[in-house]
């Protein structure tokens, strides 16, 4: 473990300290005070439909709906019978209006390179994209795959393939070609957009070779379009398409058709608890009306805002805060490219003084690295553009809330704590910054129309400060409709724990004031630098090493990452066990799954500790991994000798 000394990351405050919203702040906010927020709230959760009905009026929807909810645990429709194209409302609706000229899109590459798109620009490469997807054979309902970095036209995509109805499945750039590959062919994608290679930290991380690879063994997919993004054309084979070329010759007209409020939006897929990732489903219209509207009363957006999420749009939150909410409520959206730190630990500071970026919603990981490379870099910039700070994919630790707020926020602005997962489509629970007061480590409180409860195993409501399982236990426009092609694991997973109410798989509490605290997953997700991450699905790459009999592989406590990997292996009879192959495993994680989902350490273990009926006992091994001596209760354990000898070999890998 990295032996970090930086008392702000590591010691846990047990003040529990009260931030109100800044005076100029809640002056100008759309819920200016918590009364107010109390007001749209309960009206939110006890007139759920006529509150959503007239959320859904500020949108354009070619026919209006008939019903507003129609919910058939765990099936919920919203907005029935009504009809809209999300692009629309991203694009076209904006450009009869003041934001047509305004920028929609400001992207910086690592190298420097600054390119913007005012709402009229994207429109039209939208338009061109989604001719070219056209003449490539896409249809409404056809899947396409998109595995790019972090540039304009992974946005792009994204729009042309709503706006035609195509259901996009984005595969995050860091995955490699067997993730692509599973992802591609459960989702049955006919067409991939993709680049050659993206800048990360100087170097070139090549994209078009991992699907290459991926697609020897993806019969679905008939053409793939490469966008240049490096000096060099790349090499295309039978199958590919040049970008530029392919929408250059299009026209930038397209009508966008009207597409039912429940027609399929996109699939992406994140880790569960077996090893086959889930495609999570996300609709139309309930989830345009959820990520504007939080995007809205979160980020208290604002037409002079520079906005900045700087989560990778293979991840849900670029998804919902990068592109659709955001360009639904016509912001002008930042887009970087690459590593915070490159060419040095300043870069995202200068990029904030540069492009004056007002608004910035971050990962507490990125936050806990910021710390350690030390105050100096953002000190040394004008940070005076910011107004706003949020943070997003795990808990953050009060230490970090409060060197954010002081060191990056100069202690003006709020911070937004906001808690939601690839399932919920929007964000959940969070202070709305005008009116909530702020606890530092705590999420505060539901947005509009989220009702969270926490239960005891038995299902009653746990008392304040009592921990307990995360539920949420009426529906909400943006969640997840179902897993792609599994109804019955979509049913299982969410909704068989507390009949009828959605499961989060995370543990909390609620204080006596009725602040939630999350705790983190209660299943086998680790969540690793935000990044999260199946155990099992780790598991079963290692155990596919002809060398292995058995892996176990669990989370223990990181300074920077929050969580890191630590694999248990049992190896065959007659293997031995030496660097060269712990290494070897280790690589085969980052060459089948990804760099990011490499494991820390690997022990070796003469077998794993299981209960009686055979079960590994993964909470004994997370304990055990994060050095702890009580271990608690092992009657079940099988065989006391494989606890001794688990413990005699952990010392190698310190
Ligand atoms: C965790 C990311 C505490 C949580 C949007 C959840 C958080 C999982 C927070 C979802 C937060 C996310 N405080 N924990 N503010 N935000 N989490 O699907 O465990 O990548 O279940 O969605 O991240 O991760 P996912």
């Amino acid at each position: 473990m990295s032996a970090m000394s930086d008392s702000r990351i590591t010691s846990v405050s047990t003040e529990a300290r009260v931030f109100p919203p800044p005076a100029a702040f809640a002056a100008s906010a759309r819920i200016g005070s918590r009364e107010a927020y109390d007001a749209v709230y309960a009206r939110s959760i006890q007139e759920p439909e006529a509150f959503w009905a007239e959320q859904a009026q500020s949108f354009h929807w070619f026919t209006p709906h008939e019903r507003v909810l129609e919910w058939q645990a765990p099936h919920a429709k919203w907005f029935v019978g009504g009809t809209t194209n999300l692009a629309y409302n991203c694009l076209d609706r904006h450009l009869a209006g003041p934001r047509a000229d305004a920028t929609a899109i400001v992207f910086e590459g690592e190298p420097g390179d600054v390119v913007r798109y005012t709402y009229r620009e994207l429109h039209a490469e939208v338009c061109r994209l989604a001719n070219a997807l056209t003449q490539l054979g896409v249809v409404a309902g056809d899947r396409v795959g998109i595995y790019m970095g972090m540039v304009p036209e992974a946005a792009m995509a994204m729009l042309a393939c709503a706006r035609l109805g195509a259901v996009h499945t984005v595969i995050f750039g860091g995955f490699a070609a067997e993730a692509i590959r599973d992802r591609l062919n459960d989702a049955g994608a006919k067409v991939v957009l993709t680049q050659d290679a993206a800048w990360r930290r100087g170097g070139q991380v090549p994209l078009k070779a991992q699907v290459d690879r991926a697609l020897a063994d993806v019969p679905s997919v008939e053409h793939v379009v490469v966008l240049q993004r490096m000096a060099e054309a790349p090499a295309l084979g039978e199958r590919d398409y040049d970008w530029r070329t392919l929408v250059a010759a299009q026209s930038a007209e397209h009508e966008a058709p009207a597409l039912d409020a429940e027609h399929p939006l996109f699939i992406l897929y994140t880790s569960g608890t077996t090893g086959k990732p889930k495609g999570v489903l996300h609709s139309t219209g309930g989830y345009m009306v959820g990520t504007a509207l939080t995007t809205r009363h979160v980020f208290e957006l604002r037409d002079d805002d520079v906005y900045w999420c700087t989560a990778d749009v293979g991840w849900i939150t670029g998804h919902s805060y990068v592109v659709y909410g955001p360009l639904c409520n016509g912001a002008t959206v930042m887009m970087y490219e690459g590593a915070p730190n490159h060419p040095a630990p300043d870069r995202f500071w200068e990029l904030i003084a540069k492009h004056k970026i007002s608004i910035l919603y971050t990962a507490p990981t990125a936050i806990r690295a910021f710390i350690k490379w030390g105050d100096e870099h953002p000190q040394r910039h004008d940070l005076s553009s910011l107004r706003l700070l949020g943070t997003v994919g795990e808990p953050i630790n009060p230490e970090a809330w409060m060197w954010y707020r002081e060191v990056i926020g100069g202690e003006r602005c709020p911070i937004v704590d906001t808690w939601w997962q690839t399932e919920t489509g929007g964000i959940m629970m969070t202070p709305l910054p005008g009116s909530i007061p702020a606890k530092p480590g705590s999420c505060c409180l539901p947005f509009f129309g989220v009702s969270p409860k926490i239960l005891r195993d038995n299902g009653e409501e746990a008392e304040p400060n009592e921990g307990g399982l995360l539920v949420i236990d009426k529906p909400w426009p943006s969640m997840l409709r179902t897993i792609w092609g599994d109804d019955e694991r979509f049913r299982a997973t969410y909704f068989s724990r507390f009949e009828g109410k959605y499961f989060t798989g995370d543990g909390a509490r609620r204080d006596a004031d009725g602040y939630f605290w999350v705790m983190g997953r209660v299943d086998d997700v680790v969540n690793v630098a935000g990044h999260r991450l199946g155990t099992a699905e780790v598991e079963s790459v290692l155990v596919a090493h002809e060398a292995v009999a058995e892996a176990a592989v669990v989370g223990r406590p990181d300074e920077l990452k929050g969580q890191a990997l630590v694999g248990f292996v049992t190896l065959k009879g007659g293997v031995t066990a030496t660097e060269e192959l712990r290494a070897a495993l280790i690589d085969k994680v980052s060459a089948d799954i990804g760099k990011f989902a490499r494991p820390d350490a690997v022990i070796w273990a003469d077998a794993l500790p299981k209960t009686r009926s055979g079960k590994i006992m993964r909470r004994l091994l997370a304990r055990l991994a994060a050095g702890e001596t009580e271990l608690g209760d092992v009657t079940t354990l099988e065989d006391a000798a494989v606890l001794a000898s688990l413990r005699d070999r952990e010392g190698e890998d310190e």
